[in-house]
């Protein structure tokens, strides 16, 4: 099941949000791809958002219609039975278990209606009665990989780790905590939930701000043929951005990085000092003849 994506990060990552995708699950790592491969060069961004939209058509292709409904957080945090990590190893769903459950972000969920999956013999009963919240964003799913310890994951990623957990919370029902980690034997959260939490939460204001980053700065078109090389060019839904405006093309400038790609500018946003002009183009139209 994973195994095809292991050859590639970033597919891994993609194919992770989309096997399982109820449509809010989109793929961290789509986005992750955007911090990875440097954006200088038009044609690599032409290239992400092909990939973007191949992940949502992926996502489209495994959403589920019936959605179980979501238990609230706050209803389910303080319920529940404590978990020692030995005492969870039972819940493998093998013949004679009590059951079968997982645990992420030390919160431990019953998952027998997905025995296929976490059973004995599923693609996915390494994670049946342990917590291995760090796999679910590494797809390492060897010993060293099935780990607790989120320690050391960017933002970005600990905010796919909360995505999961959101998942298993509408998908499977919650019965308690593990203690360890996560929560100490009184069930209250560990300096290491507390961390997680502060970085979860950095990791959406990273995220929204990029949205709103790539809502003011939609990337433009490309297209490159041999004949006449590479072309930019904006449109009122260039980036897949779609919007009642369609800008000009100027190279945007990072301006920790001094890499640049080319973005579709409003004409109130002109002035912008990351911005300059491409050569050969005239200064408003919509379509240029780039330089790489
Ligand atoms: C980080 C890597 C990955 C993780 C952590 C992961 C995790 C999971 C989990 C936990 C499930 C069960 C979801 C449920 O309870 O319904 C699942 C299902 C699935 N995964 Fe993955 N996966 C990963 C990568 C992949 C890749 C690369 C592929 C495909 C090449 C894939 C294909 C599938 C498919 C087809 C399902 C079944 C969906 C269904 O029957 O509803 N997964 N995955
Ligand atoms: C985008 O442009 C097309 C025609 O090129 C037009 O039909 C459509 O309504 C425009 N969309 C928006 C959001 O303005």
């Amino acid at each position: 099941m994973w195994e095809a994506g292991r050859s590639n990060v970033n597919t891994t990552y993609e194919m992770a949000s989309s096997g399982h995708a109820i449509g809010f699950l989109v793929a961290v790592i789509a986005i992750a791809a955007f911090y990875i491969i440097p954006d200088s060069d038009p044609r690599i961004v032409q290239l992400q958002s092909q990939v973007n939209t191949l992940t949502s058509e992926v996502v489209g292709l495994f959403s589920r219609e019936n959605v179980a409904k979501a238990t609230s957080p706050e209803n389910v945090e303080d319920s529940g039975k404590l978990f020692t990590v030995d005492s969870l190893k039972a819940f493998d769903g093998s013949k004679n278990s009590p059951g079968l459950h997982i645990a992420i972000m030390g919160k431990v969920f019953d998952v027998s209606k997905g025995e296929k999956h976490y059973g004995p013999g599923g693609g996915y009963s390494f994670f049946a009665g342990r917590d291995c919240s760090k796999a679910y964003v590494s797809g390492d799913f060897t010993e060293e990989g099935l780990i607790p310890d989120v320690v050391g994951l960017t933002p970005q990623y600990m905010v796919g780790i909360d995505d999961w957990v959101s998942f298993f919370e509408k998908e499977y029902t919650y019965v308690g905590k593990l203690i360890g980690h996560f929560y100490d034997d009184q069930g209250e959260p560990t300096p290491n939930l507390r961390a997680a939490h502060k970085a979860i939460e950095e990791g959406r204001k990273l995220k929204s701000d990029e949205a709103d980053h790539r809502n003011k700065y939609p990337p433009c078109n490309s297209e490159w043929k041999q004949s006449s090389g590479l072309r930019l060019w904006c449109s009122n839904r260039s980036g897949g951005i779609s919007r009642d405006w369609i800008g000009v093309p100027r190279k945007l400038f990072n301006p920790g990085t001094n890499k640049w790609r080319c973005a579709c500018i409003k004409e109130s946003e002109l002035h912008n000092p990351h911005l300059r002009p491409y050569d050969n183009c005239p200064p408003s139209s919509a379509s240029c003849v780039g330089d790489a």
